[in-house]
């Protein structure tokens, strides 16, 4: 009954056989290992774009960060939604890693950024003229931190509301592949036909040890990358690992499996707390982030009973809570919890 976070989770045995796999011999160092080649050509192939650039870092945090400093100048603007994770949870590392450039938060319902909100934004900064900071980019999460997922079509009303203004489009793919397995979209229409430029490619919370890829889809931008990325400490120098963990998630479609199955313990964890008459759902789940309200009492009923998650604020007479479901969530997990949580 651990639904903390999809990160404390373990790493799926098929990653960790390509790690021991990767242990053997000699390998070049700093990304110019065999493997890296290999990561390239399935990532390339998996979005159909044979130009794209791509990177392993070891965080999502710097994954985000370096892909906003190649798209934002220090004194730029990034627009995100209100509770965007690089906005409330990487302690400033988008703003450090630009050197100084501001994000501008945008409201909208259920973690997803309002149209009608980012086009108000942009045109409210673009006013300021010299005094404020320029508008330089849009950051879209998808899987959003309210557990919803974004349909191709409102990605590409986001981005073509930044392209229209001439800003770049970055993409927080921390769960790239629920949201993909969610929409039943391809790699390429959620991102570069949607209007994407960079997206953060995340591995870690789906069954990888510790790797995110940086997909850049204008290889114009790779060399500033590549500077970036070793200036600021991140250019891993037993890169193979990296790479290794990167090749196991694609292989054979493991990376879709695998979030395939959290989502579908999502839906199963949906299912059980849509039967419960006290029990609500702060937001629709899209994926395998839930937000369910219910009464006082019922989180120290749950840790009684050994489950494990975090809570939220909630309104007066009321508790909530975050639950990610994984790669590793069990039916039984789930159907443990809920019948704790029946009492
Ligand atoms: C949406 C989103 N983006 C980025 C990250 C950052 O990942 P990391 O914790 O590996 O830095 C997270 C982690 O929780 C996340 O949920």
């Amino acid at each position: 009954m651990w639904f903390t976070s999809d990160n404390a989770s373990g790493a799926a045995p098929e990653i960790m056989a390509a790690v021991q796999a990767a242990n053997a011999g000699y390998a070049r160092s700093y990304g110019a290992d065999a493997l890296m080649d290999q990561v390239r050509a399935q990532i390339r192939a998996a979005f159909e774009a044979p130009e794209a650039a791509v990177y392993l870092v070891a965080t999502g945090t710097v994954a985000n960060a370096l892909s906003l400093a190649i798209s934002c100048p220090p004194w730029g603007a990034v627009f995100c939604h209100t509770h965007a994770h690089i906005a409330e949870d990487e302690c400033g590392a988008p703003e450090f890693y630009m050197h100084g450039a501001k994000l501008v938060l945008v409201a909208g319902d259920h973690g997803k950024m309002d149209p009608a909100a980012l086009s108000m934004a942009i045109e409210k900064a673009k006013g300021s003229g010299v005094h404020g900071v320029q508008p330089a980019a849009v950051s879209i999460t998808n899987v959003t931190e309210a557990g919803t997922v974004y349909s191709v079509a409102e990605v590409a009303a986001l981005a073509a509301i930044g392209r229209a203004h001439g800003l770049a489009v970055h993409l927080d793919g921390a769960r790239f592949a629920n949201a993909l397995v969610a929409t039943g979209a391809t790699p390429a229409e959620m991102t570069w036909k949607a209007g994407i430029d960079v997206l953060s490619f995340g591995g870690t919370k789906n069954g990888c040890m510790g790797v995110e890829a940086v997909v850049i889809f204008d290889p114009a931008k790779a060399w500033e990358f590549e500077l970036r990325r070793k200036r600021g400490g991140h250019l891993a120098s037993k890169h193979r690992f990296l790479s290794a963990q990167m090749t196991g998630y694609l292989e054979d479609g493991l990376w879709l499996r695998l979030a395939a199955h959290a989502n579908a313990m999502g839906a199963r964890m949906t299912r059980g707390l849509s039967q419960m008459p006290d029990v609500a759902l702060v937001h629709p789940v899209g994926a395998n982030i839930l937000f369910p309200e219910w009464g006082l009492g019922t989180h120290a009923r749950l840790e009684a009973a050994g489950a494990a998650y975090y809570p939220f604020t909630a309104p007066a007479g009321r508790e909530r809570a975050r639950l990610v479901t994984s790669w590793s969530t069990t039916e039984a997990d789930v159907d443990n919890f809920l019948t704790a949580l029946r009492g």
